[in-house]
């Protein structure tokens, strides 16, 4: 979603401006622009392009302040003049990620206080309320502050004046910014990634805060307004870890980073003889003796992690669980259960709607909570009493793959740390799963030699317009992974459905032209699953079946299959998830379409 970059220095800053819109390009934008400070004026640059575009745009500007953005339409089409930063009489000028919920109130004020509006957005209403407070004589700061004051919803923002030349102000509250330290230069973003090219020293922001930035300083102002201190971390992601390197893609590169990615997030426990509730944080053992049952609240892809999460957790744990959608039941009145463990799952752990649902079910009196997630600073790890942090690196690619993997790789420990807690694992069954879990990075890389198998039948999807996916049990959140892979960057409609269900609605659909995909692992249920796919044949429907070594589904005419090189009990949803991954990238591929930015989508979705 939208992503913020400012730099004060004493050089020019274009440069690090678009290098870091660059970095930030994954999360998703249809427009972008700069402003800097060039002697007295502001010079702006703006485009509805890639910030390829841009960056051609502003061959010619320089200035020694400035901030940008990536825009993600939400009040206003993408265009142009939609496109941050906005600008307030030359004077002031603002990049805003976040909703301002009564931007309507205030444009009509400011309207009638002769401030013309040239866009459609929220943001504007940022620039004009701070050129009033600022045109009454106030400070950059004071007027900044003065003008949030008057604001209601989230935001962060960047700040800079044309009679400023060395000061950016910026602020947040309930989006995420932080602060780069550099040697006699700052800068401004939403995310690290954006700032690794100048500096690995990080502020992170807290709720409420403002902040005053020059090139050899910055003062940080709490909620309250009181000037506080924040801690300066070195951040230890790599600069390799968002470069694409030899791959073609970031999801390429992304779906082949999953064995190290599990071997990371999996590395303390598979080190250890034996599974303790520590791994979730010191008040996890209290915890887990006091809770009766599961909540996972989720969004996107890390539902469908949620979704395989609830079978491992009632049959292994023996642990009631239910899985719910965060925009769903943020907004329902629900039953609190103070004995209920809320588990929030997110690769980016900004996701509004999971933010607002974790808030939600703290509120209801359910204290109990716990964070997976791949970002260790983000809003819902800092939210919730206990957390496990996947390590799968950065993700850019907008469609999820290795955090998905590393996620159900954390519930798993999550289900195995309660079976034990909860007397249902003995000695031997704990140290298999260990061992089975040490396994799984080679498991997975050993799953990645169906790539050109894959790539390979990638080319029957290329024309068609739908596709069904099947599973069972355990296998039927993969279906619905599968399927939102494929319609995310293929743009080809596809569902998924229990294969149970095929006869009470989808098998309608089915003919030569509705490839149907289904997952078989050899499991219990592989037997049904056989006769689910004889209905399917019997239609003319043609089969993509994704089968264990052992379950004796046989290649002939209308049934294509690909064989997984060994099955992994009950990992096996994990690397049944690695070749749906392959199938939706070379499908893109071959429709030719944008693969890590998918039109429409955005990585973080940091509104509702
Ligand atoms: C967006 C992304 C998805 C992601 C979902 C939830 O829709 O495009 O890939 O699964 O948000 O994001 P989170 O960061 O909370 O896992």
């Amino acid at each position: 979603m939208c992503g913020i970059v400012g730099a004060v220095a004493l050089r020019n800053v274009v440069p690090i401006l678009l290098e870091g819109l660059k970095r930030l390009e994954y999360r998703g934008y249809d427009s972008a622009g700069l402003v800097v400070v060039d002697d007295g004026h502001l010079t702006r640059v703006r485009s509805t392009g890639r910030v390829a575009d841009l960056t051609e745009r502003s061959a010619t500007t320089t200035g020694y302040t400035g901030i940008a953005h990536t825009r993600w339409a939400t009040h206003g089409i993408p265009s142009e003049r939609n496109a941050h930063p906005h600008v307030s009489k030359g004077q002031i000028a603002v990049v805003h990620n976040g909703i301002i919920e009564n931007y309507e109130v205030l444009r009509s004020t400011l309207t009638a206080a002769g401030y013309p509006f040239s866009s459609d957005t929220d943001t504007e209403v940022i620039a004009h309320l701070i050129h009033r407070h600022y045109a009454r004589g106030n400070s950059l700061l004071v007027a900044t502050r003065a003008a949030l004051a008057e604001l209601v919803g989230a935001y962060a923002i960047g700040v800079i004046a044309s009679d400023c030349p060395d000061q950016i102000i910026c602020a947040r509250r309930g989006s995420p910014l932080l602060l780069g330290v550099g040697v006699a230069e700052n800068f401004i973003a939403s995310d690290v990634s954006a700032l690794l090219q100048v500096t690995r020293q990080i502020v992170y922001l807290e709720e409420g805060d403002v902040v005053e930035l020059t090139h050899q300083a910055y003062q940080i102002y709490d909620k309250q307004g009181n000037q506080v201190e924040r801690a300066v971390q070195t951040s230890e992601l790599s600069n390799e870890s968002v470069e694409l390197g030899l791959y073609q893609h970031y999801m390429q590169k992304e779906i082949h980073e999953q064995p190290q990615a599990l071997a990371n997030t999996l590395e303390s426990v598979c080190n250890s003889q034996s599974l303790v509730p520590g791994i979730f944080g010191a008040e996890a053992a209290a915890t887990f003796a006091d809770i009766d049952s599961i909540l996972i609240l989720a969004c996107g892809t890390s539902y469908h992690a949620g979704l395989v999460a609830r079978y491992w957790l009632e049959d292994l744990a023996g642990i009631r669980c239910n899985v719910e959608v965060a925009s769903e039941y943020r907004y329902r009145s629900s039953v609190p259960n103070p004995k209920q463990l809320i588990v929030v799952i997110s690769q980016s752990g900004e996701t509004a709607d999971t933010q607002a649902a974790l808030n939600h079910a703290k509120a209801l009196g359910q204290p109990h909570t716990l964070a997976i997630c791949n970002v260790p600073e983000s809003a819902l790890v800092r939210l919730s009493k206990l957390r496990l942090l996947t390590r799968a690196g950065p993700e850019i690619g907008v469609a999820s793959t290795k955090a998905f993997t590393t996620q159900l790789a954390a519930l798993f420990l999550l289900t195995l740390v309660l079976a034990k807690s909860r007397d249902r694992l003995s000695v031997r069954q704990e140290q298999q799963y260990l061992q089975e879990l040490r396994h799984l990075p080679a498991a997975a890389q050993k799953v990645l030699d169906l790539e050109p198998l894959i790539a390979t039948l990638a080319t029957q999807f290329a024309d068609k317009q739908h596709a069904l996916f099947l599973g069972r049990g355990l296998h039927y959140p993969i279906a619905m992974e599968g399927a939102l892979k494929l319609k995310e960057i293929s743009y080809i409609h596809a569902e998924a459905y229990p294969a149970g269900e095929l006869k009470h609605g989808p098998l309608a659909l089915v003919d030569k032209d509705m490839p149907v995909i289904s997952i078989a692992p050899n499991d219990a249920l592989l037997e049904k699953l056989k006769s689910n796919l004889q209905e399917v044949r019997a239609r003319g429907g043609e089969l993509y079946v994704f089968a264990d070594a052992d379950t004796h589904i046989h290649e002939v005419d209308g049934i294509h299959i690909m064989q997984m090189p060994e099955h992994a009990g009950y990992l096996s949803p994990i690397l049944h998830t690695i070749p749906l991954q392959l199938l939706a990238y070379y499908v893109a591929l071959q429709k030719g379409t944008d693969v890590d930015k998918p039109r429409n989508l955005a990585k973080s979705v940091t509104v509702e």
